[in-house]
C-alpha cells in the first residue's frame, strides 16, 4: 500500500505507471518506507521534509516520560528530530537526505542499533 501526502503538491504521493518508472530512472523519484508504509517521494529532500510533507509534526518520543518531538532547530543542533533509518537510530531527520530504499521509522526513546 502506498501512502499519500496530506497536502496536495507536496511531492510525496502516488505516481502513475510509466510516468513513475521514467522518473525513477531519471533519479527524480524515490521509493521509501515510513513506519512500514511504502511511498514515492521526490529526490533532494530531507527526512524531516518528507515527514512534514506527510503531515507529521512529531516522530519520536523522549526516554524520559515519552513526550513527542519533531523539528525544533532544523539545522542539526538540537537533536529533537531523531529517527531510525535503515536500522540505525539517532539519525537527525533535518540533516539526512532521503535515499531510494530507505526504511524510516519513528524512534521511541533510546534505541539500540539493529
Ligand atoms: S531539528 Fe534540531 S537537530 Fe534536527
Amino acid at each position: 500500500m502506498r501512502q499519500q501526502a496530506a497536502a496536495a503538491g507536496s511531492g510525496t504521493e502516488r505516481a502513475a505507471g510509466a510516468e513513475r518508472a521514467g522518473a525513477e530512472r531519471a533519479g527524480r523519484l524515490l521509493i521509501v518506507r515510513v513506519d512500514g508504509e511504502e511511498l514515492v517521494t521526490e529526490s533532494g529532500r530531507t527526512v524531516a521534509g518528507l515527514l512534514l510533507a506527510l503531515g507529521r509534526v512529531s516522530w519520536r518520543t523522549t526516554r524520559g516520560g515519552g513526550p513527542p518531538r519533531g523539528v525544533f532547530c532544523g539545522i542539526g543542533v538540537c537533536h529533537d528530530c531523531l529517527v531510525v533509518v535503515n536500522g540505525a537510530p539517532d539519525v537527525r531527520a533535518c540533516q539526512r537526505l532521503v535515499r531510494g530504499g530507505d526504511d524510516i521509522r519513528t524512534q521511541d526513546g533510546a534505541e539500540l542499533p539493529a
